[in-house]
């Protein structure tokens, strides 16, 4: 099953990035803006990885793609 949005907040991957894009923003200031990632978190490694690729659909992660991506967003 594809994943595109933040279900918690309905918000598409596709929106986010035109968010994104058009404030040049990072993860944190995305979730300022937008709310995404701030309930249940499962959607944080489609965003990062949203943000590095431009890509806004994806197949779900493996979990240690997932920690990968985590641990790349803490720097
Ligand atoms: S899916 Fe985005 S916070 Fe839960």
């Amino acid at each position: 099953m594809a994943v595109d949005r933040c279900v918690c907040h309905n918000l598409t991957f596709s929106y986010l990035k035109q968010v994104a894009d058009a404030n040049s923003a990072n993860l944190s200031m995305l979730m300022q803006l937008t709310d995404c990632c701030s309930n249940c978190g499962m959607c944080t490694p489609y965003v990062i990885l949203m943000l590095q690729t431009g890509a806004t659909v994806f197949p779900a992660l493996s979990a240690s793609k997932v920690q990968a991506l985590m641990d790349s967003a803490r720097g």
